[in-house]
């Protein structure tokens, strides 16, 4: 069994100390730096963009999970590239020729992620999954960080890693929104690889030992 991976949202940090926050990631047990990009269209909030990527890039040592929440994404595919992203993925809901954009994506050196928010049903992917490297499952609205866990997203996990055996993918399961230690494990046993983790992480008194305890948690 390969090994499951926590990212820490950056969203979560203090950004008037990002430096600081960066840093404790690269000294954590976590996995992926995990960056939303919201352009207060497809989502009701604005959060930053590419001068605070560059920023978080420079000092990062681990892999950039670029989260994007955007209106026509294929725009800034080149460009986030460019600024370090190793991982982009676009919302199926945003995406009108989805696998154009997962070409573009790959093209480009990257790879290509497809996130589905809570009301999309994991159908949608069974003709383009095995071109997609990781589905992000919404387990809250994207737009904010700190709200509670959708607990219908058990179903929807298992349902995709059903999809994902069946059409014999790598697709790799990442959940983002409400992780906590009461559902983390539970994500893994119905299929998902990675949690994103914002508040729970960096609201924690022990950053890194969170990190660490919840990393345990999922791998044991
Ligand atoms: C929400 C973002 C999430 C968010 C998760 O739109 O996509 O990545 O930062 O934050 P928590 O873990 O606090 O729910
Ligand atoms: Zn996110």
């Amino acid at each position: 069994m390969s090994s499951k991976l926590i990212a820490p949202s950056i969203l979560a940090a203090d950004f008037g100390n990002l430096q600081r926050d960066v840093e404790m990631v690269n000294n954590s047990e976590a996995d992926w730096f995990h960056i939303d990009i919201m352009d207060g269209v497809f989502v009701p909030n604005i959060s930053y963009g590419m001068p605070v990527l560059e920023a978080i890039t420079k000092h990062a040592t681990k892999t950039i999970d670029v989260h994007l929440m955007i209106v026509d994404p294929d725009r800034y595919i080149k460009t986030f590239a460019e600024i370090g992203s190793d991982i982009l993925t676009v919302h199926y809901e945003a995406c009108t020729h989805l696998h154009r954009t997962l070409q573009a994506i790959k093209a480009e050196g990257m790879k290509a992620g497809v996130a589905l928010n809570p009301h999309t049903n994991v159908n949608v992917l069974e003709d383009i999954i095995n071109d997609i490297d990781v589905v992000l499952i919404m387990s809250v609205n994207p737009g904010f960080g700190g709200q509670s866990f959708i607990e219908n997203t058990y179903n929807k996990v298992k349902k995709l890693k059903e999809l994902i055996n069946k059409k014999g993918a790598s697709t790799r399961i990442e959940i983002d929104g409400g992780v906590t230690d009461k559902n983390a494990k539970a994500l893994i046993d119905c299929g998902a690889d990675v949690l994103v983790a914002g508040s729970y992480v960096f609201k924690s008194t022990n950053q890194l030992k969170t990190i660490s305890d919840i990393k345990r948690s999922i791998n044991s």
